[in-house]
Protein backbone atom coordinates (compact mmCIF):
# COMPACT_ATOMS: atom_id res chain seq x y z
CA UNK A 1 0.00 0.00 0.00
CA UNK A 2 1.21 3.56 -0.93
CA UNK A 3 1.47 5.66 1.90
CA UNK A 4 0.90 8.55 0.69
CA UNK A 5 -0.93 10.49 -2.49
CA UNK A 6 0.44 13.41 -3.78
CA UNK A 7 -1.76 16.08 -5.12
CA UNK A 8 -1.92 16.72 -8.54
CA UNK A 9 0.51 19.30 -9.90
CA UNK A 10 -1.02 18.50 -13.83
CA UNK A 11 -4.45 17.96 -13.36
CA UNK A 12 -6.73 15.09 -15.33
CA UNK A 13 -8.24 17.67 -17.26
CA UNK A 14 -4.80 19.64 -17.94
CA UNK A 15 -3.41 16.47 -19.31
CA UNK A 16 -6.80 15.51 -21.45
CA UNK A 17 -6.37 18.89 -23.36
CA UNK A 18 -3.16 18.64 -23.70
CA UNK A 19 -2.71 15.31 -25.29
CA UNK A 20 -5.80 16.18 -27.77
CA UNK A 21 -3.84 19.65 -28.48
CA UNK A 22 -0.48 17.70 -29.02
CA UNK A 23 -2.50 15.18 -31.09
CA UNK A 24 -4.23 17.47 -33.15
CA UNK A 25 -0.37 19.57 -33.99
CA UNK A 26 0.97 15.75 -35.18
CA UNK A 27 -1.55 14.60 -37.35
CA UNK A 28 -0.76 17.03 -40.23
CA UNK A 29 2.75 15.66 -40.08
CA UNK A 30 1.84 11.69 -40.19
CA UNK A 31 2.48 10.12 -43.49
CA UNK A 32 0.82 6.99 -44.32
CA UNK A 33 1.41 4.11 -42.06
CA UNK A 34 3.03 5.68 -39.33
CA UNK A 35 4.25 3.74 -36.35
CA UNK A 36 4.14 5.13 -32.55
CA UNK A 37 6.40 3.40 -30.64
CA UNK A 38 5.64 3.96 -27.01
CA UNK A 39 8.74 3.62 -24.18
CA UNK A 40 8.07 1.28 -21.94
CA UNK A 41 6.85 1.63 -18.88
CA UNK A 42 6.80 5.52 -17.92
CA UNK A 43 4.74 6.26 -21.53
CA UNK A 44 2.39 3.44 -21.46
CA UNK A 45 -0.10 6.04 -20.34
CA UNK A 46 0.58 8.56 -22.76
CA UNK A 47 0.98 6.59 -25.65
CA UNK A 48 -2.53 4.94 -24.70
CA UNK A 49 -4.50 8.15 -24.47
CA UNK A 50 -2.12 9.37 -27.28
CA UNK A 51 -3.38 6.94 -29.89
CA UNK A 52 -7.01 7.29 -29.22
CA UNK A 53 -6.85 11.06 -29.69
CA UNK A 54 -5.14 9.80 -32.96
CA UNK A 55 -8.06 7.76 -33.72
CA UNK A 56 -10.53 10.57 -33.09
CA UNK A 57 -8.85 12.40 -35.30
CA UNK A 58 -9.33 9.93 -37.92
CA UNK A 59 -5.70 8.71 -38.10
CA UNK A 60 -4.81 5.17 -37.33
CA UNK A 61 -1.60 3.97 -36.81
CA UNK A 62 -0.03 1.11 -35.48
CA UNK A 63 1.30 0.32 -32.08
CA UNK A 64 4.29 -0.78 -30.80
CA UNK A 65 6.57 -0.89 -27.23
CA UNK A 66 9.91 -0.91 -26.96
CA UNK A 67 11.53 -0.65 -23.24
CA UNK A 68 14.23 0.72 -21.97
CA UNK A 69 16.39 0.64 -18.48
CA UNK A 70 18.26 2.90 -17.40
CA UNK A 71 20.98 1.31 -14.66
CA UNK A 72 19.92 3.08 -11.70
CA UNK A 73 17.08 3.09 -8.86
CA UNK A 74 14.56 5.36 -7.58
CA UNK A 75 15.18 8.97 -8.24
CA UNK A 76 19.14 8.12 -9.31
CA UNK A 77 20.23 9.51 -12.57
CA UNK A 78 22.41 7.57 -15.01
CA UNK A 79 23.68 7.39 -17.93
CA UNK A 80 24.04 4.11 -19.32
CA UNK A 81 21.11 2.96 -21.30
CA UNK A 82 19.69 -0.21 -22.02
CA UNK A 83 17.21 -1.32 -24.33
CA UNK A 84 15.53 -4.61 -22.50
CA UNK A 85 13.22 -5.00 -25.06
CA UNK A 86 12.98 -3.98 -28.55
CA UNK A 87 9.81 -3.24 -30.54
CA UNK A 88 9.09 -5.90 -33.05
CA UNK A 89 7.23 -4.19 -36.05
CA UNK A 90 9.18 -3.87 -38.97
CA UNK A 91 10.58 0.22 -38.70
CA UNK A 92 12.85 0.59 -41.73
CA UNK A 93 11.41 3.16 -44.23
CA UNK A 94 8.68 3.92 -41.89
CA UNK A 95 7.77 7.11 -39.60
CA UNK A 96 8.01 6.10 -36.60
CA UNK A 97 6.53 8.52 -33.89
CA UNK A 98 8.44 7.85 -30.74
CA UNK A 99 6.73 8.40 -27.39
CA UNK A 100 8.75 8.99 -24.34
CA UNK A 101 7.61 10.11 -20.30
CA UNK A 102 10.30 12.82 -19.63
CA UNK A 103 13.23 13.78 -20.57
CA UNK A 104 15.69 14.59 -18.29
CA UNK A 105 19.34 14.12 -18.90
CA UNK A 106 18.64 13.63 -22.27
CA UNK A 107 20.75 10.34 -22.34
CA UNK A 108 17.56 7.91 -23.36
CA UNK A 109 15.72 9.37 -26.21
CA UNK A 110 19.57 10.46 -27.25
CA UNK A 111 19.42 6.54 -27.15
CA UNK A 112 16.59 6.10 -28.33
CA UNK A 113 16.77 8.07 -31.28
CA UNK A 114 19.99 6.58 -32.64
CA UNK A 115 18.62 3.54 -32.36
CA UNK A 116 15.90 4.03 -34.57
CA UNK A 117 18.07 6.03 -37.10
CA UNK A 118 19.91 3.02 -37.00
CA UNK A 119 17.24 1.05 -38.25
CA UNK A 120 17.04 2.89 -41.15
CA UNK A 121 13.87 4.73 -40.17
CA UNK A 122 12.18 6.95 -42.95
CA UNK A 123 11.11 9.79 -40.04
CA UNK A 124 11.98 9.81 -36.89
CA UNK A 125 9.28 12.24 -34.69
CA UNK A 126 9.62 12.55 -30.87
CA UNK A 127 7.33 13.51 -28.50
CA UNK A 128 7.38 13.47 -25.08
CA UNK A 129 5.24 14.44 -22.39
CA UNK A 130 7.16 15.78 -19.64
CA UNK A 131 10.42 18.56 -19.98
CA UNK A 132 13.31 18.89 -16.98
CA UNK A 133 15.35 21.25 -18.91
CA UNK A 134 17.33 21.38 -15.33
CA UNK A 135 18.57 18.01 -15.46
CA UNK A 136 20.01 17.89 -18.99
CA UNK A 137 23.27 16.40 -19.53
CA UNK A 138 23.46 16.38 -23.44
CA UNK A 139 21.34 18.20 -26.08
CA UNK A 140 18.13 16.14 -27.74
CA UNK A 141 15.76 17.65 -30.31
CA UNK A 142 12.22 16.62 -29.99
CA UNK A 143 9.41 17.36 -31.97
CA UNK A 144 6.78 17.72 -29.16
CA UNK A 145 6.40 18.67 -25.45
CA UNK A 146 3.63 18.49 -23.47
CA UNK A 147 4.76 20.37 -20.52
CA UNK A 148 7.92 22.01 -19.38
CA UNK A 149 8.44 20.88 -15.75
CA UNK A 150 10.73 22.38 -12.71
CA UNK A 151 13.64 20.30 -11.19
CA UNK A 152 11.90 17.69 -9.07
CA UNK A 153 10.84 13.84 -8.86
CA UNK A 154 7.96 13.71 -10.63
CA UNK A 155 5.00 11.12 -10.92
CA UNK A 156 2.01 9.97 -11.94
CA UNK A 157 0.70 9.52 -15.71
CA UNK A 158 2.78 6.47 -15.99
CA UNK A 159 5.83 7.61 -14.01
CA UNK A 160 6.78 5.62 -11.27
CA UNK A 161 9.20 6.59 -8.15
CA UNK A 162 10.73 3.16 -7.36
CA UNK A 163 8.29 1.88 -9.13
CA UNK A 164 5.19 3.19 -7.41
CA UNK A 165 2.59 6.21 -8.32
CA UNK A 166 2.14 4.77 -12.68
CA UNK A 167 -1.16 4.53 -12.15
CA UNK A 168 -1.70 7.96 -10.56
CA UNK A 169 -4.48 9.82 -13.41
CA UNK A 170 -2.37 13.15 -12.96
CA UNK A 171 1.10 14.34 -12.57
CA UNK A 172 2.51 14.96 -9.32
CA UNK A 173 5.86 15.79 -7.78
CA UNK A 174 7.36 14.11 -4.92
CA UNK A 175 10.40 14.60 -2.29
CA UNK A 176 11.93 11.13 -3.07
P1 LIG B 1 17.08 10.86 -18.99
O1 LIG B 1 17.72 9.69 -19.70
O2 LIG B 1 17.93 11.39 -17.87
O3 LIG B 1 16.58 11.93 -19.91
O4 LIG B 1 15.87 10.30 -18.20
C1 LIG B 1 14.80 9.82 -18.78
C2 LIG B 1 14.25 8.66 -17.98
O5 LIG B 1 14.50 8.77 -16.58
C3 LIG B 1 12.77 8.69 -18.16
O6 LIG B 1 12.43 7.79 -19.18
C4 LIG B 1 12.27 8.27 -16.81
O7 LIG B 1 12.10 6.87 -16.80
C5 LIG B 1 13.33 8.64 -15.83
N1 LIG B 1 13.04 9.92 -15.13
C6 LIG B 1 13.73 11.07 -15.22
N2 LIG B 1 13.18 12.03 -14.45
C7 LIG B 1 12.11 11.47 -13.88
C8 LIG B 1 11.10 11.97 -12.98
O8 LIG B 1 11.07 13.14 -12.55
N3 LIG B 1 10.14 11.09 -12.62
C9 LIG B 1 10.12 9.80 -13.09
N4 LIG B 1 11.02 9.30 -13.92
C10 LIG B 1 12.02 10.12 -14.31
MG1 LIG C 1 11.06 6.45 -19.24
Amino acid sequence: MMAFIPPAYVSQDELADRVGALARALVPRLRCEPIVIGVMKGAFMFTADLVRQFHALGIAPRLDFITVSSYGFGAQRADAVAIVQDHSLEVNQAQVVLVEDIIDSGHTLKTLQSHFINKGVAELLTVVLLDKPSGRATSVLVDSVGFTVPDGFWVGYGLDYAGNYRGLPYIARIQP
